[in-house]
């Protein structure tokens, strides 16, 4: 549908447009089926493909990365997800089971697994859904989906991408759901990341299954950054707009910002328009060799905040001008919305919105932050101004505008352990205790964590406030608990302070080591 726009710009001429009004979609499912509380903002974390590609994958580099994304500041800004791709971590044995390829990774993938958990981060692995992933170096799940599946449980993956890879014949949205019950029956908490490059069109039906589904080919082959090749997946990824929503995202593709290739405003508009569309945030680049730039554009709390916002409502283009794009439909937590001006001409061009366009009715009053200078504007009255701005070509001037002087960002969580370990030595019983600290970096107070009672009766968990953190004990007693190994997973669940939607749910790992058989009744 087209109609015509007539409006001022800032310099005074009268500009007549033809707008193309999105054409409406089908609607996506509003939820995810899997009410695991799980990805209801889009995962952030890191994956090695983009810059490196399958060989040099090892736990040295991979620990070497965990390293860097707790000290570059990544982590503190939200990113958590981290582990190996297709970079041959598991073998299959001659029994069908699959095992660590331990020359690649001496500790065992469960060890590199807990590495990640104590520095309070979440652990991701890869595989495939057909025979082989996509070098053929790696085993794929065909005929395998419930070992694999259960075997991932047992290295505490937090996180699985499933490549398309090597599948011939087999039926998409069968296969992808097998897996899905394969990792059900697994029983440990998974975000479930299919990989079909848009194949199947998974947008269509892949809630349902997973928390994600990649709706394009590689955004670049390994090693450099590919500028049109990332605008031509921008421009298929926008189309997709109605059917992402909490924990079911669609994914353009990791990131590109930070690796050879790029400029600094080309690193800055690709970030800007990944967050617009509410994509993951999986950072793709050399994490221990970044610039000042490309650490203070990957760690941008307001763009963040515009991408992790609870509401999870992907934009999209609302007006073409020309080579200028015109974002909006991205409504935020706190009454205000996101607004994003993308030049991909080849000289500067000054762009005018008008506040009604953007659902501004007249005569309200209304604020302008400019989130990457980081400076606001206003108040400015609806019906006597336009918001005018100058973008240089390539670049993306990103915005949140709202009613009221306030920009709340909304909850990142992060956590100083996703693992307590504890061990309880000799015959009488014991009570040891193991902390975790939960950080909002978020700018609201957060109630306390409410903790499932799914615990098993040698675990309790209480929450208690400390500042803008809160501290969850984990009591252990050993009473009446016979030698072994013991586990248990916590969830903990909570809701946005200023929308009140639910927060994805955080989940960490307890790990009891009782050395000898214990007397005494249980609590
Ligand atoms: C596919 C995926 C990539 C990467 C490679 C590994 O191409 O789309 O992201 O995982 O496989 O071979």
């Amino acid at each position: 549908m087209k109609r015509i726009l007539i409006f001022i710009t800032a310099v005074g001429v009268a500009i007549v447009l033809c707008a193309t009004i999105p054409h409406t979609q089908e609607p996506a499912p509003r939820i995810h089926a899997v009410d695991d509380g799980l990805a209801l903002t889009p995962p952030m974390g890191w994956y090695p493909w983009n810059i490196f590609g399958q060989d040099p994958q090892n736990e040295k580099l991979i620990k070497e990365i965990v390293d860097a994304l707790v000290s570059s500041g990544l982590k503190d800004a939200g990113y958590s997800y981290v582990g190996p791709d297709e970079g041959i971590c598991f073998l299959r044995g001659n029994d069908g089971r699959i095992t660590t390829n331990l020359e690649r990774y001496p500790s065992g993938l469960l060890g590199l697994g807990n590495y990640i958990h104590q520095k309070g981060l979440k652990y991701a692995l890869y595989t495939d859904a057909g025979t082989h992933t996509c070098s053929g170096a790696m085993p794929g799940t065909k005929g395998h989906e419930f070992e694999d599946m259960r075997q991932f449980a047992e290295w505490r993956a937090d996180y699985i991408k499933i490549d398309w890879c090597n599948t011939e014949g087999q039926d998409i949205v069968k296969t992808y759901t097998t897996l899905r019950d394969a990792q059900r029956a697994a029983g440990h908490p998974i975000v479930h990341s299919l990989c079909s490059w848009g194949d199947g069109e998974p947008w269509k039906w892949a809630a349902q299954v997973g928390h994600l589904w990649r709706t394009t080919t590689d955004i670049c082959a390994p090693g450099k950054a590919d500028w049109d090749l990332a605008m031509n997946i921008a421009a298929i990824n926008e189309k997709l707009f109605p059917w992402a929503g909490p924990g079911h995202w669609n994914d353009p593709d990791m990131l590109i910002t930070g690796m050879p290739g790029l400029s600094e405003v080309q690193n800055r508009a690709f970030f800007s328009l990944w967050c617009m569309m509410a994509a993951p945030l999986m950072a793709g680049n050399d994490l221990r060799d970044m610039s000042t730039s490309t650490i203070r554009i990957l760690t941008n709390p307001e763009a963040i905040a515009v991408d992790q916002d609870p509401l999870g409502v992907q934009g999209h283009i609302i007006r073409m001008d020309g080579k200028v794009s015109i974002w909006a439909g991205k409504p935020l937590f706190d009454g205000s919305q996101a607004v994003l001006i993308f030049n991909q001409g080849t000289s500067w061009e000054a762009v005018a919105i008008q506040p009604s366009e953007i659902g501004i009715s007249q005569k309200t009053a209304f604020y302008v932050r400019d989130l990457w200078r980081h400076t606001t504007a206003g108040p400015s009255i609806s019906s006597n101004s336009v918001i005018s701005v100058r973008v240089e070509p390539n670049d993306a001037r990103f915005f949140r505008i709202s009613r009221s002087n306030d920009f709340p960002l909304p909850p990142i969580i992060v956590a100083n352990t996703y693992r307590v370990s504890l061990r309880a030595g000799g015959s009488s019983p014991q009570e040891l205790n193991g902390m975790i600290t939960l950080t909002n970096k978020g700018s609201s107070e957060l109630s306390l964590w409410k903790v499932r009672q799914d615990i098993p009766d040698w675990l309790s968990v209480s929450v208690a406030k400390n500042g803008r953190s809160q501290t969850v004990a984990n009591t252990v007693s050993t009473a009446g608990l016979k030698k072994g190994l013991y586990h248990a997973v916590v969830r903990l669940d909570n809701t946005d302070p200023i929308s009140a939607k639910p927060m994805s749910a955080v989940y960490y790992d307890v790990d009891l080591e009782v050395t000898d058989d214990v007397g005494g009744t249980l609590r």
